[in-house]
């Protein structure tokens, strides 16, 4: 039998149609890219994670001339925010990608470690984290759970009674 797998997000064609706490977490993903140390790509990323207690933590990616070893910047925000606030969720994360100082014109998508990641983050927090992803204009997305973007998720059942 066939199956087929939809993935429902918003599109925003400006930032002013986000919600006044979405717009903040934004500006931060945007602020966070001056974070980011990228001598081998020139791709910057940012991100700001918004947490269930208030807190707002951003990071960024951070290269490596052994290229594999790139950390993203969806991934090393999530960890210093749990680092931080390890008794909190992580609710929301917004990310920014630019070239030569210019935003993308598409938003940058998570890769595919970094979904992997947020589907195990949102398993451990019991919730789900929205993702907002900003490119230049016409091209704001709104994902409510980052597992949307993961179908059929590896996960810890896969291991059954370990
Ligand atoms: N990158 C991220 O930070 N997040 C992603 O989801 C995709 C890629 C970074 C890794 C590397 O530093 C640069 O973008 C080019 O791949």
């Amino acid at each position: 039998m066939r199956q087929t797998y939809q993935v429902v997000y918003a599109q925003y064609a400006s930032l002013e149609a986000l919600p006044p706490e979405d717009q903040q977490l934004v500006a931060a993903a945007r602020g966070a890219l001056s974070l980011a140390y990228t001598p081998y790509s020139g791709f910057c990323v940012g991100a700001a994670a918004r947490l269930s207690n208030g807190a707002i933590v951003c990071g960024a990616n951070f290269e490596n001339a052994a290229y594999p070893m790139c950390l993203c910047a969806e991934r090393s925000t999530l960890a210093a925010a749990i680092s931080r606030h390890p008794d909190a969720c992580v609710t929301d994360i917004a990310v920014a990608a630019a070239t030569k100082g210019q935003l993308t014109n598409t938003p940058a998508t998570p890769c595919g470690a970094c979904r992997q990641v947020l589907y195990e983050a949102e398993q451990k927090f019991g919730r789900p984290i929205r993702l907002i992803l900003q490119g230049k204009d016409h091209s704001l997305l709104v994902f409510e759970r980052a597992s949307d973007l993961l179908p059929l998720a590896f996960g810890s059942e896969a291991l059954g009674s370990i």
